[in-house]
């Protein structure tokens, strides 16, 4: 008897070293919350296993960034309201002073994350004021919302940010990560601010991602790929108001990117500046391919399909010299794209603020379904115009297939595109002028 009772003791004993814990943050009214969550991931008791809980029915505030250690095995759950400090200038301070870890909710590291948001929709909504911000036109020490950094096997799904002052996901370093159902509502409702810039919806970087079923109002790109991702998928998606389905920017500074393996797919894309869209800068390096964007639906977009490899800012000064060296790019696919073009006259995109925009393409009609602005001799691998040399074949593969436009004025729809940077079918008559589709873009 006394030895069954000791073996069940100990199967309890263990049992419970290894149990889930969850650990309900906090909450005081008037209050900063992130100090008691704070000393609780510091206490070690939440870092495996374990369930952080804000709960449904309380309205947090979060009035100083959090940051988690590395976790594994962890849900962090957001069943309640989060507020970020209503007044600008406290964010400002916390952003501008050292030993801000960089976003207002920062992810570390660790295995098996899970960040959850709520179904429930009165609940569940991290509200980060944004709206003065805009109305200010202020730009100085905005916080980034979300840094999904360094995790191995992780899940964010049904988050739902509400006027975020910037930048919202973020999973740069991060792997093997599924991000679906989540709400990024960043809508001005007022005509004084416009709508906030430089505030990528999804910015992904690292490897194998998932981003299904997300609807993105914004003002800047819908997702960003950037340099070092390998493996992302985006699909089945809304996105509103903003600056595109974006692969870069790359190579800025000289830098050297390397981008693979992205589809992009089943996307709607309504009153945005761009829809599909390549940017990289002159003097970068690298390479940016195997790139297929299709099944996109666009309405009153202004510039649907959008390559360019000669971005710069125009803010600082004029298109930089050519140096001879830019990111490469190959094996880009646009298929399947149906929709109309803002053509509107006069119409001005809610991020221009210069005259001219830096948007504006120096001779563009705005009737334009796709524009090529190559820079000459990357649109291939040095590797294939070497063997394009050698064997005399075109490789480049750069395809603009199953393109279907109206312009909103009734106007005839145009391309621009320079034969001289690529030789190869783009599927398209390569030229500044009426777009028609040759044999590859019938395919
Ligand atoms: C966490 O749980 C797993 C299995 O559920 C167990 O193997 C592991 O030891 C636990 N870790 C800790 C630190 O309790
Ligand atoms: C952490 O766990 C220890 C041991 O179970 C306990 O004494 C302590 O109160 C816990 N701390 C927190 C913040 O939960
Ligand atoms: C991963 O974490 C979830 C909770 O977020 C847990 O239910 C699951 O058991 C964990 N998986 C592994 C392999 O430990
Ligand atoms: C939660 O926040 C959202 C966004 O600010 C708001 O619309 C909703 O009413 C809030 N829920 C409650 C119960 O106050
Ligand atoms: C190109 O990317 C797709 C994913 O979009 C992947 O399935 C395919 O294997 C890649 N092809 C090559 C040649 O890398
Ligand atoms: C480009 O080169 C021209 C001629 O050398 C020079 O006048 C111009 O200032 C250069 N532009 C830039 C942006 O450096
Ligand atoms: C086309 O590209 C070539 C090579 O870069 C350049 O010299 C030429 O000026 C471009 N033509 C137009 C019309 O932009």
């Amino acid at each position: 008897m006394a030895g069954v009772h000791l073996g069940l003791l100990l199967l309890l004993l263990t049992s419970c070293a290894s149990a889930w814990k969850t650990f309900v943050v906090p909450h005081s009214d008037g209050q900063d919350d992130t100090p008691g969550l704070t000393a609780a991931l510091a206490s070690g008791n939440y870092s495996t296993n374990s369930t952080i809980l804000f709960a449904k029915g309380t309205k947090y505030n979060i009035f100083t960034p959090i940051k988690f250690p590395a976790l594994t095995n962890v849900e962090v759950a957001i069943e309640g309201n989060l507020s970020y400090p209503d007044s600008i200038s406290t964010i400002q301070d916390i952003v501008g002073a050292s030993g801000f870890p960089g976003s207002w909710f920062t992810f570390t590291g660790g295995t098996n994350v899970t960040l959850r948001g709520s179904t429930d929709p009165n609940w569940g909504w991290i509200d980060a004021h944004g709206q003065a911000w805009w109305d200010a036109g202020q730009q100085t020490n905005r916080p980034h919302g979300w840094a999904f950094s360094k995790i191995t096997n992780g899940v964010i799904r049904d988050l739902k940010l509400w006027k975020p002052i910037g930048w919202n996901f973020a999973t740069s370093g991060s792997s093997n990560v599924h991000i679906f159902n989540n709400r990024i509502v960043a809508v001005s409702d007022t005509d004084l601010g416009s709508i906030p810039h430089q505030s990528p919806g999804f910015s992904a970087g690292g490897t194998d991602m998932l981003f299904e079923n997300n609807y993105v109002q914004n003002g800047d790109d819908c997702l960003t790929v950037g340099s070092g991702a390998k493996n992302i998928h985006f699909r089945n998606s809304y996105c509103e108001g903003g600056h595109g389905l974006s692969i870069g920017s790359l190579g800025q500074g000289g830098s050297v990117a390397d981008v693979q393996n992205v589809l992009i797919e089943n996307v709607v894309m309504k009153n945005s500046l761009y829809g599909a869209r390549f940017k990289s800068w002159t003097g970068g390096n690298g390479l940016a391919r195997n790139i297929t964007w299709k099944n996109i639906a666009f309405d009153n977009v202004m510039f649907p399909v959008y390559v360019t490899q000669n971005y710069w800012d125009q803010e600082t000064g004029p298109l930089p010299n050519n140096t001879g060296t830019n990111t490469h790019i190959q094996d880009f696919l646009f298929e399947n794209f149906i929709g109309t073009i803002n053509d509107k006259p006069g119409y001005v995109e809610g991020s221009c603020v210069t005259d001219p925009c830096w948007y504006a393409v120096p001779g563009a009609t705005g009737e334009e379904v796709i524009i090529f602005d190559l820079y000459p001799d990357t649109a291939r691998h040095a590797v294939l115009v070497l063997m394009s040399r050698i064997l005399g074949a075109a490789a480049t593969n750069i395809v603009a297939r199953h393109i279907v436009a109206a312009t909103e004025t009734q106007s005839p729809v145009r391309v621009m595109c320079n034969s001289s940077t690529i030789t190869s079918d783009v599927g398209f008559e390569c030229w500044d002028g009426l777009f028609i589709p040759t044999q590859e873009g019938l395919l």
